[in-house]
């Protein structure tokens, strides 16, 4: 077992980024156990014995979608929301004056309450985008959360949780115990499937990225590798937030700190940099 529980780590790892906490073996365990019911008569052993590591499969997924920690809530920390209706936004409405379109990617977006929390946002800057194309993308490695995300149903502490009562009220709508996002707001984002070890577009570059709590799970080789990514995806003016809790190494070479509360990057070569 404990053999297989390292390959099994190693394999996630290699495939996902996430380092699994060893001391936190048997609370996994348990969790994998209801996928060994159901694919291998309940043998962990065997179970694990079938995952390749650098092989994708369905049982490789299932695991990522049984081990990744989902934790997420509308408006969560509420700072970089505030930072994004404020400074981000007056920023980049006078930037892209001539094109008229921001780009926002939420890439670690769970079950959907950090990209309709952006797309609230937006919204409630009402005149000031009339005109403007905003194209709101999220993604996540799980194929569970992004199912969630797109369905956009949550139950009363999901929908509460967060979330101003006159938002609940202006873009959800009551199903049964449920509540529903708005249809005008859930067609405003385009939800993908997407591991951030995978290569990123960067044709089209984004003027903001949200990648918050996710980062944490990684060794810092990989966090190291994702921040370099990150900086040719975004453009020379753009932002990235991150979470309430992360940090990027001193002497990035890739980034600087704009806003250290939330915390918001800018690119070293961008025009917010320091000029030496
Ligand atoms: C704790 S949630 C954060 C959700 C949201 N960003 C927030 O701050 O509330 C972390 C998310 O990262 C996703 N994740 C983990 N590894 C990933 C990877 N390699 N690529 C993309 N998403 C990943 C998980 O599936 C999970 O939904």
């Amino acid at each position: 077992m404990n053999a297989g529980f390292h390959r099994l780590a190693e394999t996630l790892r290699q495939s996902t980024g996430i380092v699994i906490d060893p001391t936190k073996r048997f609370a996994l365990e348990a969790r994998l156990s209801s996928i060994a019911v159901a694919r291998c008569h309940g043998d962990i052993t065997a179970m694990l014995d079938s995952v390749r590591p650098g092989q994708k499969s369905d049982l490789l997924d299932e695991i990522v979608d049984a081990i990744a920690t989902n934790e997420t809530f509308f408006f969560r920390d509420r700072s970089p929301f505030r930072l994004l209706a404020g400074e981000i936004l007056s920023h980049l409405l006078t930037a892209r004056a001539e094109q008229r379109e921001i780009r926002i990617w939420c890439n670690a977006c769970s079950t959907g309450q950090e990209p309709y929390s952006v797309a609230m946002t937006l919204d409630q800057a009402g005149q000031k985008l009339a005109g403007w194309r905003v194209a709101l993308h999220a993604s996540d490695i799980s194929r569970t959360a992004v199912a969630a995300a797109r369905e956009g149903v949550y139950n009363q502490f999901e929908a509460q949780r967060g979330t101003p009562t006159n938002f609940l009220l202006k873009y959800f709508t009551r199903e049964g115990d449920n509540w529903r996002i708005s249809e005008q707001l859930r067609s405003k984002v385009r939800f993908s499937l997407f591991n951030l070890l995978s290569p990123f577009n960067e044709h089209r570059l984004y003027d903001v990225i949200f990648c918050r709590n996710v980062l944490i799970y990684f060794d810092a080789e990989t966090r190291r590798d994702i921040l370099a990514r990150l900086a040719k995806a975004i453009r020379p003016d753009g932002f990235l937030v991150l979470g309430a809790t992360e940090t990027i190494a001193s002497g990035d070479p890739n980034w600087i700190t704009w806003s250290a509360n939330p915390l918001a990057l800018v690119r070293t070569d961008g025009p917010f940099a320091p000029r030496s």
